[in-house]
């Protein structure tokens, strides 16, 4: 059986992991979110209590990682760590930073491209990231950079946060979305970057329900659904 795949970049808070998530719904192909994957390294850096600057360091403690994914009933990806579901904890504001710092490592990205390819060597895929359609999937089947202007993405943080029951400000989410933006988009390897056969899907002005219909709309032009 051939297996499908659609990679979808794009900074933080552009709204993919709600439009790959429901895409994949309505596709029954799975989603996944590698940001996810990431973060449970973070996760593992944060723990051991190391400089997420310091790539030698780091890279050390790979080898020992047992980093795996599961989908729970509702399905929802959940990330294990050491056997431990991390789930939640890798959500935390903290990790986010430290995982912008630790992608940044080439040992990290290495060690993390055979695990986000055999998902797609196994299932149809929605995958999301940041360098899904240039450098995991470059075969992908659709690709689509996915963005929106800063302070429209920082509003929809915003709103996640205070509905996850977290207290969080405007400005500060704003100041984090762009200085995210920039170490994601500045490093030397797998940058964030549209790639050049990707399809450009701005969400600025649209609501969800809108900016899912135009996504439909991409990977209709490109796959039979
Ligand atoms: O999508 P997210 O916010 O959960 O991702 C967390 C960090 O992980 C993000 O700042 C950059 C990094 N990341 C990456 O470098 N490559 C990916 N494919 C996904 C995420």
């Amino acid at each position: 059986m051939e297996f499908k795949s659609i990679a979808i970049d794009g900074p933080a808070g552009a709204g993919k992991s709600t439009l790959a998530r429901q895409l994949a719904e309505k596709l029954g192909f799975i989603y996944v979110d590698t940001g996810a994957i990431y973060r449970t390294v973070a996760l593992a850096v944060l723990r051991a209590e190391m400089d997420p600057k310091d790539a030698g360091q780091v890279a050390g403690l790979l080898g020992g990682l047992d980093i795996r994914m599961d989908y729970g009933p509702d399905g929802e990806q959940r990330m294990f760590l050491n056997g431990e579901d991390v789930s939640g904890a890798i959500r935390e504001h903290q990790v986010s930073g430290l995982a912008s710092q630790v992608s940044a490592i080439p040992a990290v990205r290495d060690f993390l491209l055979d695990f986000q390819r055999r998902q797609a060597r196994e299932h149809s895929v929605v995958m999301d990231g940041r360098d899904i359609g240039t450098v995991v999937l470059p075969e992908a089947d659709v690709k689509i950079f996915l963005t929106a202007a800063p302070e429209a993405r920082a509003k929809r943080r915003l709103l996640e946060l205070q509905q996850r029951g977290q207290q969080a400000d405007y400005e500060a989410v704003l100041r984090d979305i762009i200085q995210r933006d920039e170490q994601d988009a500045n490093r030397p390897i797998a940058p964030l970057r549209q790639a050049e056969d990707a399809r450009l899907l701005d969400t600025t002005r649209l609501n969800l329900e809108q900016s899912l219909e135009a996504l439909v709309r991409l990977v209709k032009e490109k796959i039979e659904l």
